[in-house]
């Protein structure tokens, strides 16, 4: 079974349009997203439209669920203290400009999704499976990727909230960060889509990265009132 995976949005409908095409063109039989579809860039109600008029499923994130239930934090971690402040500007932003029905859909989204594939058990989540604001990267030792492995009870994780994608066996367990369609930070500003082909005795992962008008949505976040900061972080992958 092949399936795509669309990590953290952000608001960002170009990037959106370009990953989803991607995965269509990958013949892929089921498309998630593993939520955070507001935040850093002002196409939050877009993005909400886009996902239900294409029927993709996918997860709550911690920036859904702040901004859903008016809470006064997203939840994320800062770098620095200008980084905390533009965030909170920009939490403050797609709160005030979340239409109700887009509230309603974050709201309503479910923390986790779980199926099976050729007797393995996929899970799908936004961060961790207890969790959805801790951050997962690659460097965790591995005694903590099993630990996540086990209260997943699942032998193939599927999350994001990072926003670098990252692929990792440890046994017969597979974990996959899917990275960020719409704010990937790892240093490249391309979009990113992750197809995952699960075989009865393989899991084939491909990051996607593709171009796409990040000048356009750059602009966009300026003329919203979101500070331009992120703009400049778009244009840098960062
Ligand atoms: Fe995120």
């Amino acid at each position: 079974m092949k399936i795509a995976i669309l990590g953290d949005i952000h608001g960002n409908i170009e990037a959106l349009r370009t990953a989803y095409d991607a995965a269509v063109s990958n013949n892929v039989e089921k498309i998630y997203h593993l939520g955070d579809l507001g935040g850093y860039a002002p196409f939050v109600n877009e993005v909400v439209d886009f996902l239900i008029e294409h029927q993709i499923e996918g997860v709550q994130g911690n920036y859904d669920d702040a901004v859903a239930n008016g809470k006064e934090h997203c939840g994320c971690k800062y770098e620095d203290p200008v980084q905390a402040e533009m965030a909170t500007m920009s939490f403050e932003w797609t709160k005030g400009h979340a239409t109700q029905k887009s509230k309603d859909y974050m709201k309503c989204l479910p923390f986790d999704i779980e199926f099976s594939v050729h007797d393995k058990k996929v899970k799908i989540f936004h961060a961790t499976p207890l969790k959805n604001n801790l951050y997962w990267h690659n460097d965790r030792d591995e005694d903590f990727f099993l630990h996540m492995a086990r209260k997943a009870d699942a032998d193939i994780m599927i999350y994001g909230h990072t926003h670098i994608p990252y692929r990792k066996n440890i046994g017969n367990k597979v974990f996959i960060n899917a990275g960020s369609v719409g704010k990937p930070k790892d240093g490249d500003a391309r979009t990113c889509a992750c197809i995952a082909d699960i075989t009865p005795d393989n899991v084939k992962t491909e990051f996607l990265r593709i171009p796409y008008d990040v000048e356009k949505v750059a602009s966009a976040i300026i003329e919203s009132g979101i500070p331009s900061y992120f703009a400049e972080r778009l244009r840098q992958g960062k």
